[in-house]
């Protein structure tokens, strides 16, 4: 083992103990935060300010099957496009074998305070089309014992944000490789 290959595997599992410690608390408390680190963090644009249209282009190079998909949709002309959510990931679409992940990925835990950054829990509750669904969704998310298996997560109802077919897995957590199944065979499909 080189010295470098060591210092990353540390690095690793230094990460990995700290995620793990950031993932309990999480889950016992339900809390939207995780750290201070800025790689977790999703920030809602200044809403005085007109935001120019978000431009995807560069992502839709090769994620062709999001350009017309219900999420990014409704987000591109408020100026929040995949570089908000997903981080500005120049090392991840550089990448000719795609090995390399975004910089922001979003495990189920991740989605409703992310969200919720952006969409205050009082406006969602006060909203006229989705108040009661928010209500009752927020009202699950709460239950720890899960008893209630209906929508959890605001992309149960929101979106289509998905790709059928995966060649890569990361952990979304740690930005880990744990899955590689040739090479990348993205969604053609719209
Ligand atoms: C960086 C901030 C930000 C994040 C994160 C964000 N949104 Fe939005 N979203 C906006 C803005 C700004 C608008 C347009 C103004 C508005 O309606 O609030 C919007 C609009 C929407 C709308 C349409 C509202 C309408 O009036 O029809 C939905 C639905 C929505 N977002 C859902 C989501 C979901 C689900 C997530 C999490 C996956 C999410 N948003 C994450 C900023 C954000
Ligand atoms: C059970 C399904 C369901 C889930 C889960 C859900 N919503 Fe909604 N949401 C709706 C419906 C229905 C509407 C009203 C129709 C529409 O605008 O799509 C709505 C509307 C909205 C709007 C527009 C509100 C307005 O004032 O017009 C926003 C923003 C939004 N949802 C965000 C979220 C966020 C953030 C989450 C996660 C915390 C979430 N939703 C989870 C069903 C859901
Ligand atoms: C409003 C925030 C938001 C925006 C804007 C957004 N994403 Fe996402 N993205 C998410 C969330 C949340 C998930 C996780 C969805 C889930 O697990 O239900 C996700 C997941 C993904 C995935 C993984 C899908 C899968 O099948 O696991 C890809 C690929 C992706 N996004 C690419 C993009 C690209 C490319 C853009 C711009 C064209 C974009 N996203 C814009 C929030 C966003
Ligand atoms: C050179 C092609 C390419 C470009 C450019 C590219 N991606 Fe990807 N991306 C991929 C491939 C390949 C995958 C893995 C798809 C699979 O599983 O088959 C992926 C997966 C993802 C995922 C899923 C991560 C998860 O949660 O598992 C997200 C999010 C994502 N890309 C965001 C982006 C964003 C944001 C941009 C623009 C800044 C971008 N990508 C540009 C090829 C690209």
């Amino acid at each position: 083992m080189t010295k470098q290959s060591r210092c990353t595997l540390v690095v690793w599992l230094v990460a990995a103990v700290v995620v793990e410690i950031s993932a309990s608390a999480l889950l016992s408390a339900m809390a939207p935060a995780a750290g201070d680190d800025p790689k977790w963090k999703v920030t809602r644009p200044d809403s005085d300010q007109q935001p120019d249209e978000a431009d995807n282009s560069f992502c839709l190079v090769c994620h062709i099957n999001l350009e017309e998909e219900e999420l990014v949709d409704i987000h591109r002309p408020h100026g929040v496009g995949c570089e908000l959510c997903h981080g500005l990931s120049d090392a991840h679409s550089a990448d000719e074998d795609n090995l390399t992940p975004p910089e922001i990925m979003w495990t189920k835990q991740r989605i409703n305070p992310r969200c919720m950054t952006c969409h205050l829990r009082d406006e969602l509750l006060a909203s006229d089309g989705g108040g009661e669904d928010h209500k009752e969704v927020l009202a699950r998310w709460a239950d720890e014992d899960k008893s209630d298996d209906g929508e959890r997560y605001c992309t149960d109802c929101h979106g289509e944000h998905r790709i059928a077919n995966r060649t890569r897995i990361w952990d979304k957590e740690t930005g880990k490789l744990l899955k590689q199944t040739g090479g990348p065979k993205m969604d053609r499909q719209k």
